[in-house]
């Protein structure tokens, strides 16, 4: 017998893969049961090497579907839920805000419904940890950090729904007594990132010699940490955070998107035997995502003094591991930008990088 059930919603998606990977070799005893749509960002090719473990389950469910989720639940009787299942991207939620109040914020209604009835006997033992954003905190100027005090300010329709879900989460709990966890974390990146973010579509451009689309002047600035950070601290939190409380995540690690991109372009210049400054003439800026967040800085002091978190890789090794990472799985990399991302492509940056 198992010694816990953790459902892992989203495990087939870029962080969710790396968290039902870390869990399933670090907890042999535990049971991970992986709950995914599949939508076009999630990819079970992700989970190649784990998914024929004994403790390995993945069920296809849409959590929209509140009795398919329900039935999921029975089945299971998980006694934590670790909650990544999300639509994630901004540009999309600019385009489609619809689908992003569907599944961040009534999905995760459902599947608060579902924790709420399955544990309503005894919440002893269990958690429902839901994995949030730093974007729900808005937007920084030049200076100062987002702290767990920082109030919500949210800009886009994706951090919209993410703020609202974190609400619906507190209010589970202030109002029912489930027992819960938050994080919020900057942005990651690392093997598995789908090439709609600005790391990975940088580098599979400059792969195929496409101009790299720079939004506005460039100077937007953001906080980047391995994903495999991101889950290392999602797995101490839910272990070990304290009931209600939620935890900042983030690399203590800023770039303007500009200087990111000229930094990727010079190691993969070095990585593909290109002469010095080659992929840097494929840089083209063209025009600004509306709404668009200056500046995003985590201070991530909380998790690193109650728990021990800091983020293992620095940043230049962890982009030298990414890059790698995509210029040994061009198969993967092939897979996920046919059929639809072409489609996706053209109307995102029509008439300005192709
Ligand atoms: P992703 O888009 O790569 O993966 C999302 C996963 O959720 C996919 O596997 C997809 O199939 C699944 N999914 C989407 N809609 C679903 C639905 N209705 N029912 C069931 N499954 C569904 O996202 P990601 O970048 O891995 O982000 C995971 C979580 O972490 C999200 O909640 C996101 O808000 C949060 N987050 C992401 C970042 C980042 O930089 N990527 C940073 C902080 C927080
Ligand atoms: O901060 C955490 C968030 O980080 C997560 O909650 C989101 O799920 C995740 O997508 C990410 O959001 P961003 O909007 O910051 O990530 P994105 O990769 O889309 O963009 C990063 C920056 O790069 C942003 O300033 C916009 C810019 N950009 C992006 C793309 C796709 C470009 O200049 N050109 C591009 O083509």
């Amino acid at each position: 017998m198992p010694n816990k059930t953790i459902l892992i919603t989203g495990g087939a998606g870029f962080i969710g893969s790396h968290v039902v990977r870390l869990f399933v070799n670090k907890y042999p005893d535990y049971k991970i049961v992986n709950l995914d749509a599949l939508t076009y960002a999630g990819n079970l090719e992700n989970l190649k090497d784990i998914e024929d473990k004994p403790n390995y389950t993945f069920e296809k469910v849409n959590i929209v579907d509140a009795d398919a989720v329900k039935a999921v639940f029975d089945k299971h009787k998980p006694d934590g839920i670790i909650h990544l299942a999300a639509e994630s991207h901004v540009d999309r939620s600019i385009t489609s805000p619809l689908d992003f109040v569907y599944t961040n914020v009534i999905g995760t209604v459902n599947l608060l419904n579902a924790a709420k009835e399955q544990w309503k006997d005894n919440f002893e033992g269990k958690r429902f940890h839901h994995v949030s954003t730093d974007e729900v905190y808005g937007a920084l100027g030049d200076t100062g950090f987002f702290t767990e005090e920082t109030a919500y300010d949210p800009h886009s329709p994706y951090s919209a729904s993410k703020a609202s879900s974190d609400h619906f989460v507190y209010a589970y709990a202030d109002t029912y007594g489930l027992p819960i966890v938050l994080t919020n974390c900057s942005n990651n990146y690392g093997p598995n990132h789908f090439p709609e973010k600005l790391i990975p579509l940088m580098i599979h451009n400059i792969i195929n010699h496409k101009p790299l689309p720079v939004y506005g002047d460039g100077k937007y600035t953001r906080d980047w940490l391995y994903v495999i950070d991101h889950a290392r601290a999602i797995d101490l939190v839910f272990h070990e955070g304290k009931n209600a409380e939620k935890y900042n995540v983030g690399g203590f690690n800023e770039w303007k998107n500009i200087d990111l991109v000229q930094l990727l372009c010079k190691q993969m210049d070095e990585k593909l035997g290109r002469e010095a400054g080659e992929s840097q003439k494929l840089i083209t800026f063209v025009k600004d995502r509306p709404g668009h967040d200056l500046r995003y800085a985590i201070d991530a002091t909380k998790i690193n003094k109650e728990l021990g978190w800091s983020p293992s890789v620095t940043f230049e090794e962890g982009l030298s591991k990414t890059i790698d990472w995509f210029l040994e799985n061009k198969e993967w990399l092939n897979n996920v930008t046919s059929g639809d991302y072409q489609k996706y492509y053209e109307g995102q940056y029509a008439n300005e990088a192709n």
